[in-house]
């Protein structure tokens, strides 16, 4: 019995999915403890492609449950068209391999519209969300008047009533900027609709999750979005609105951190972002071959991400801040082409030397990433399935990085699909 943490350690979208659906083989229960939707999660088995956005990876695992703790925002409707998209594709989503948080908060549609126009208002400072809600749902359980799924299923006339009220407060608003107002009546139908669905997936899952750990079993946390998106550690105000970071995964669930056995960092050989905000070693000529390619598109938005180097300023915080006990190194094989491959160790801003984040975006933006280049190896890593067989130009730049971020590597992905890792 061992309980495990998966994070990402750079802006999101490190190939969690891939790393969470590899670990599960060794786990009883799958657990998402914050963010919602807005994470897409690829998983490619057997030649099928999965993107999972709210559901936690696991599911793809017959005999395995999932848990949506209580720190995730969740989208009743996009819930249930998820659990439908996976049915058409042979993934049975019941009540029997996944239950849901009671005290999970719930994205209702005036806080999609809310994000679309806190978005809108920004103008050129916009932080180029998902648009899935997810700032104006966890503003709302911190201003504390938000909706949470006991809410839904077990008192619907008082529902309906703080609904209406909602949608009437937020209607002038959109109509101020010529958005169309929402209508509470069908809001409600919808969702009430939606409730009988959902029902039966609500649990209390700190209790569910404590008897698990009882019974010895396992627990594997997929986290979402990464460290630079954590609204505390991260590039803020160009983040997403959870913890993102280890401690997270204790809070969004109950389970305390004396359960917790080990934490994985995940993180690219190089560097993506989407959305706004810094990225000191963002690479234009990068972004266009990797696009060329047909690579780095978002999973959730289809968005272009911009790329760059890899930076180890970002996954050495990273490692402090969630605790890696170990790295995950994904998309080493994105690299096979390059010569030379530049890499970030630190950076320099008004003549200092930075090996840590500075605090405000405004200086991030002004820092000057310092590199230092490494040979490439210039051939194909994809087939390699042992570490020592990888060219020692490869191991040289997997061990630069262990020095510079005083963490071991103990998977490196060369591939998409699942057996395209190795394990060290
Ligand atoms: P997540 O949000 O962290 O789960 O990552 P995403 O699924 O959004 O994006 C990661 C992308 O990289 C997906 O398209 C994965 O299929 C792909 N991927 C993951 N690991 C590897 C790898 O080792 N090599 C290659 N070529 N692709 C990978
Ligand atoms: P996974 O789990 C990459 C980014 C958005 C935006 C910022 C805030 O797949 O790694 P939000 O909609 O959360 O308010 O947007 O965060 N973002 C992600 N970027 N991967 C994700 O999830 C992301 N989830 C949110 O692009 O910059
Ligand atoms: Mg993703």
């Amino acid at each position: 019995m061992s309980n495990s943490i998966v994070i990402g350690a750079q802006w999101g979208d490190e190939g969690k999915g891939k790393i969470v659906d590899l670990l599960t083989e060794k786990a009883d229960i799958v657990v998402r403890a914050q963010g919602g939707n807005n994470a897409g999660h690829t998983v490619i088995t057997d030649g099928n492609e999965y993107i999972l956005h709210l559901i936690p990876s696991g599911i793809l695992w017959p005999e395995k449950k999932c848990v949506i703790g209580n720190g995730v925002v969740m989208d009743p409707i996009s819930f249930l068209e998820e659990i439908d998209g996976l049915a058409d594709k042979g993934i049975i989503v019941s009540p029997d391999n996944l239950i849901i948080s009671t005290r999970a908060h719930l994205v209702m549609p005036f806080h999609r519209e809310m994000d679309a126009y806190k978005e809108a208002a920004k103008g050129d400072g916009k932080i180029g969300t998902t648009k899935r809600g997810i700032g104006p749902t966890y503003g709302d359980k911190v201003d504390r008047i938000g909706f949470r799924l006991h809410d839904l299923i077990g008192d619907p006339v008082a529902f309906a009533e703080r609904l209406h009220k909602r949608v009437s407060d937020c209607n002038p608003l959109f109509e101020s900027v010529g958005m169309k107002p929402l209508d509470a009546e069908a809001i409600g139908k919808e969702l009430l609709s939606a409730a009988e669905r959902l029902t039966p997936f609500a649990a209390d899952t700190v209790d569910y999750l404590h008897s698990a750990i009882k019974e010895g079993k396992s627990l594997l946390f997929e986290g979402a979005q990464g460290t630079y998106l954590d609204i505390d550690q991260g590039t803020y105000p160009y983040v997403t609105s959870s913890n993102t970071t280890s401690a997270g995964a204790c809070t969004g669930s109950g389970v305390p951190p004396q359960k917790i056995d080990r934490v994985v960092g995940v993180t690219k050989a190089y560097t993506t972002r989407v959305g706004e905000g810094p990225f000191p070693t963002q690479n234009d000529t990068l972004a266009e071959q990797f696009h060329k390619m047909g690579r780095e598109f978002g999973a959730t938005t289809g968005r272009k991400r911009r790329c760059g180097w890899l930076d180890l300023v970002l996954v050495r915080y990273a490692s402090m801040v969630n605790g890696f006990d170990d790295l995950a190194i994904t998309i080493l094989d994105g690299l096979d082409d390059c010569e030379e491959i530049p890499v970030c160790t630190h950076y320099e801003l008004d003549g200092e030397k930075l090996r840590l984040p500075p605090a405000s975006a405004k200086d991030f933006e002004r820092v000057t990433p310092v590199y230092e280049k490494l040979p490439g190896w210039n051939s194909d890593t994809t087939k390699i399935e042992n570490y020592d067989d990888l060219p020692e130009n490869a191991r040289n730049y997997l061990t630069f990085i262990e020095k510079e971020t005083e963490t071991r590597v103990s998977m490196v992905g060369v591939g998409p699909s699942r057996d395209q890792t190795i394990i060290r």
